[in-house]
């Protein structure tokens, strides 16, 4: 069963696409997608605007085509929403390719479960009734006082507010969710080919922890994997590719409370290889003369240098941004190639935040402070005030403004070898 989807190893970049994309069916929501990011970009086209493709978060790996499980990762999207934000500062239009519910940009500082939005708020005391704002309230007189933001969040969310609105009634933030694996390479494809007409102001910015692994559509069961069952025979493929497991070995769990305890079993997932789809984007889906930038995470600080490297020598794109999973948050490293072909990197550093544990910043959410005494809660709700008020330095600060450097040293390179050639 497995040969029947598998490729042949020695399938070139082009031959690997069409079989994936022939073999795994396109999002139900790609032609909206396409048809709205088209006026778009025409848009941009028309201003003669920069725009970024923004890819961000996790794309998940389903075990079953009526999905109920899963394969998924710890990305939150906090780099993708955040880089996000500095492109729109520097002027770019953003096409915002995220993983459906992780973090967005402008909403994520008041979204995340360190920074509750309720928190943010209060109920203000009730107006006399003769009171315009009172009478106001729902169209009628009301007991209850409106809801507003607390006086020590207004600055900070004004600010959010304005950019947010700013960025919006300009048309200059497309926001796309995908899920899966294979929405997020449809949709990476089709937003590459819709973004050719913009050339060198083109730029890709893959932030997104993609899967490298998958199942293949016709080797997914279609209903809900029973745990309580040792697969039926068309299930095997999925979850007993390995023959030499025994039945007996197959995950049966033990949640049964009424039948006999039986032999722990497993559920064996057979992955196949996501092919690397990042040679195609450079050399087909892209703009010709556009810049592509990608990420690469580790977690061993010995491996981030020559992986990154690799990245660059396999797909010969412009940058590769190296970050390690405990300190992505105040250390990258740009890798790239110099102009007599050798390998350079640059390391971007901000400080370290204070308290904070593998890239989290410090606080709760007041829910979790349930359990906490009212002083301490009170202490917690102070510590997050603070914690607010005090401006944290955001690497991604520092990085957009240097990919937009770059960017336009590019596009002047693109344009002087134009009027060159005229
Ligand atoms: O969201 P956060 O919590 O803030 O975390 C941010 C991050 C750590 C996820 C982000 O900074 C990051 O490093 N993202 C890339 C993760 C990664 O290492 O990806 P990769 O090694 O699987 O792929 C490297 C590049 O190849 C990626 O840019 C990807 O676009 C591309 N790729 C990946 C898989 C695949 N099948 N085809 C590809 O082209």
């Amino acid at each position: 069963m497995a040969a029947k989807t598998a490729p042949a190893d020695n399938l070139s970049p082009d031959e690997m696409e069409s079989h994936y994309f022939k073999t795994n069916p396109q999002p139900v929501f790609l032609q909206t997608h396409t048809s709205v990011a088209r006026t778009f970009i025409d848009r941009h086209v028309e201003a003669n605007r920069r725009v970024v493709l923004v890819t961000s978060g996790g794309t998940t790996v389903p075990l079953e085509t009526q999905t109920v499980r899963f394969i998924d990762n710890f990305s939150a999207g906090t780099r993708g929403a955040t880089s996000a934000e500095y492109f729109l500062q520097e002027g770019y239009a953003v096409i915002f390719l995220h993983r459906q519910f992780s973090l967005l940009p402008y909403s994520r500082h008041y979204s995340h479960s360190t920074n509750c939005f309720l928190d943010f708020m209060d109920e203000a005391p009730s107006q006399p009734a003769s009171s315009s704002l009172s009478s106001t309230i729902g169209g009628q007189n009301s007991e209850h006082g409106p809801i507003v933001v607390r006086p020590e969040y207004q600055d900070e969310m004004r600010k959010v507010l304005r950019q947010y609105r700013y960025a919006k009634e300009n048309h200059l933030l497309l926001l796309l969710p995908f899920t899966t694996v294979t929405d997020y390479l449809y949709e990476l494809r089709t937003l590459a080919n819709l973004m050719k007409p913009l050339g060198a102001n083109a730029l890709f910015y893959l932030a997104a922890a993609v899967s490298d692994f998958f199942i293949p559509r016709d080797r997914m069961a279609e209903h809900k994997i029973q745990s309580n069952e040792i697969p039926a025979p068309e299930q095997q493929s999925v979850t007993a590719a390995h023959t030499a497991i025994s039945p007996d070995s197959i995950y049966t769990g033990f949640n049964d409370p009424n039948g006999p305890q039986k032999q722990q079993k497993k559920l064996i997932v057979d992955l196949d290889p996501v092919p690397k789809f990042l040679h195609r984007l450079v050399n087909g889906w892209a703009p010709a003369g556009s810049m592509i930038v990608s990420f690469k995470l580790e977690t061993d600080p010995n491996l981030l240098i020559l992986k990154s490297e690799q990245a660059i020598q396999r797909y010969s794109h412009h940058l590769v941004i190296g970050n390690l999973l405990t300190n992505r948050k105040w250390e990258v490293v740009f890798v790239s190639r110099k102009p007599d072909g050798g390998m350079q990197e640059r390391w971007i550093r901000i400080p370290r935040p204070r308290g904070s544990v593998s890239g989290a910043l410090p606080g709760m959410c007041a829910g979790l402070e349930a359990g906490l005494s009212a002083s301490a809660a009170a202490a917690a709700a102070a510590a997050r005030a603070e914690e607010h008020s005090r401006k944290e330095v955001e690497i991604e600060s520092v990085i957009i403004p240097e990919l937009k450097k770059m960017h336009t040293a590019m596009i002047e390179k693109a344009k002087s070898a134009h009027a060159d050639k005229a």
